[in-house]
């Protein structure tokens, strides 16, 4: 039976398929946001059939796959994947089942070793044929380890593919209160005319970690901290927050300001603080003189006529107190605040991402009773829970775009040149590494940094 949706999953015995793809996939099913007759190919090289393939998925995630619902659209097609011959019968395999109008997506869940040579072999076959936007590729970070190996994946990249059929995940873009910036930001007057460093004093973007590496130590010990976070997920919310109003809210509009923040963005040398936690060493598979980082903290700028001279603290580790994301906007004091003698603070703004989603503002405000005290408040709207459990995970929404061809959410390659060049350029400025053995430690020695200037 002819299909209208095809999507191929490459590395479809990993992780990330288990615990991410296939949930998503079979929300995107149920709900009917992707044609019913779609089919699913999970590729791989182990000797599996679906029924089989599907058990061995649910043994690697913690969470209850839908078996029943997932046999109806997964099947699994066992392949070498780096072998260029066996991509022949795949191709006919496809070909029998698609139409002139089946839309493909050809998802590489796999990693950056084997990730060049499976392009290769998608192009070599004709399943993605140049500038065919009804054949696409979908591909995961981490896109390089620096600018000059992000730059050598591209060049690979352009060779087969047209941008356009090049969607590059950075699942935070899928998150529902980063998809909310540009609301909160653009469509409120109280914020749109205060946001710029006539009125913003500071901005925090942190996105802390309860855990340690986990099971990852093979990847994260040749990336650490600033690379597997900064580069992707805190540099685009950084973006987000400072870019100016796109020409239109259509995405090439959007990237190109998002584009103009990283390529201003400079940093203040002496605010560099790397960290690794104590226990780090002693972790599966981490060689014992490692010097990764698994916390980095440091003050970014954006030389924007909006931001010029406003300092943006960027903040991600792991081993923290706990898993939280948020960035907070602090506002300089009125200038009648100074008259007052009164101990008024600062009005803040906390657009929270993880655990929950929501958004904070505090204004000061009069305490009720005859004095004159004042008293900070809290202005909170958090997602009620009735509609929380309900919010689409990042990957349904990443794969609902990807099937709508809406590319908003996905990084182009000029923002991925700009954000490594800043990125190299932190890299290479002197730092010690400082070892910490909780959350408390490292803030003492990110104040100390700050007093010391
Ligand atoms: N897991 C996540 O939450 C997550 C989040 C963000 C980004 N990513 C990125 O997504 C990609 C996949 O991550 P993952 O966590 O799913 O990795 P994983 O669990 O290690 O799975 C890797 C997949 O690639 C296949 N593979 C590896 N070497 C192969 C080879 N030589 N020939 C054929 N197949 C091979 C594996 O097949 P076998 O099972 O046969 O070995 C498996 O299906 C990586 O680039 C990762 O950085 C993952």
């Amino acid at each position: 039976m002819k299909k209208d949706l095809i999507i191929s999953i490459f590395g479809s015995t990993g992780d990330l398929t288990a615990r991410k793809l296939l949930p998503a996939l079979t929300k995107l099913y149920q709900n009917k946001s992707i044609p019913e007759n779609v089919l699913v190919l999970a590729l791989g090289r182990k000797d599996f059939d679906t029924d089989s393939y599907l058990e061995a998925m649910q043994k690697l995630t913690n969470k209850p796959l839908d078996i029943k619902k997932l046999k109806k659209f997964v099947s699994y097609y066992k392949i070498q994947i780096t072998e260029p011959s066996e991509f022949i019968n795949l191709q006919k395999y496809i070909e029998e089942r698609s139409n002139p109008d089946t839309k493909h997506i050809y998802y590489l869940a796999i990693g950056p070793d084997i990730l060049p040579g499976v392009a290769k072999n998608i192009s070599d076959a004709k399943l993605i044929e140049f500038h065919n936007l009804n054949q696409v590729l979908v591909f995961e970070k981490p896109f390089g380890h620096d600018l000059e190996s992000a730059m050598a994946i591209n060049k690979m990249l352009w060779a087969y593919f047209d941008e356009k059929q090049i969607y590059r995940i950075d699942h935070y873009l899928g998150k529902e209160m980063i998809q909310n910036l540009m609301t909160v930001r653009f469509a409120n007057r109280i914020f749109e005319d205060s946001w710029d460093s006539k009125s913003i004093e500071s901005i925090k973007i942190y996105v802390k970690e309860k855990e340690g590496i986990l099971n990852r130590a093979g990847y994260y010990d040749t990336s650490g901290a600033l690379k597997d976070m900064v580069q992707s997920h805190l540099l685009q919310i950084l973006s987000l927050v400072a870019m100016d109003p796109p020409k239109e809210y259509q995405s090439d509009y959007i990237t190109d300001e998002k584009v103009k923040v990283l390529r201003s963005l400079s940093f203040d040398e002496k605010s560099v603080l790397f960290g690794q936690y104590d226990g780090y060493l002693d972790e599966a598979n981490i060689p014992k003189d490692s010097k990764t980082d698994t916390f980095v903290y440091f003050k970014a700028f954006v030389n924007s006529p909006r931001f010029r001279g406003v300092p943006f603290e960027v903040l991600t580790g792991k081993k923290l107190d706990r898993k939280e994301s948020f960035i907070e906007v602090t506002y300089y004091p009125t200038s009648e605040q100074q008259k007052w003698n009164l101990p008024v603070s600062a009005n803040k703004l906390i657009i929270k991402i993880t655990p929950t989603d929501g958004v904070d503002l505090t204004i000061n405000s009069k305490k009720p009773g005859l004095k004159e005290n004042l008293e900070v408040v809290n202005l909170s709207f958090q997602t009620p829970e009735s509609i929380e459990g309900n919010v689409p995970e990042a990957y349904e929404k990443l794969l609902l775009d990807i099937y709508m061809g809406s590319r908003t959410l996905f990084t182009r390659w000029d923002e991925i040149e700009a954000s490594w060049h800043f990125i190299d350029q932190i890299k290479k400025c002197p730092h010690d590494l400082v070892i910490y053995k909780d959350e408390k430690e490292i803030i003492k020695k990110i104040k100390m940094l700050n007093t010391l200037k």
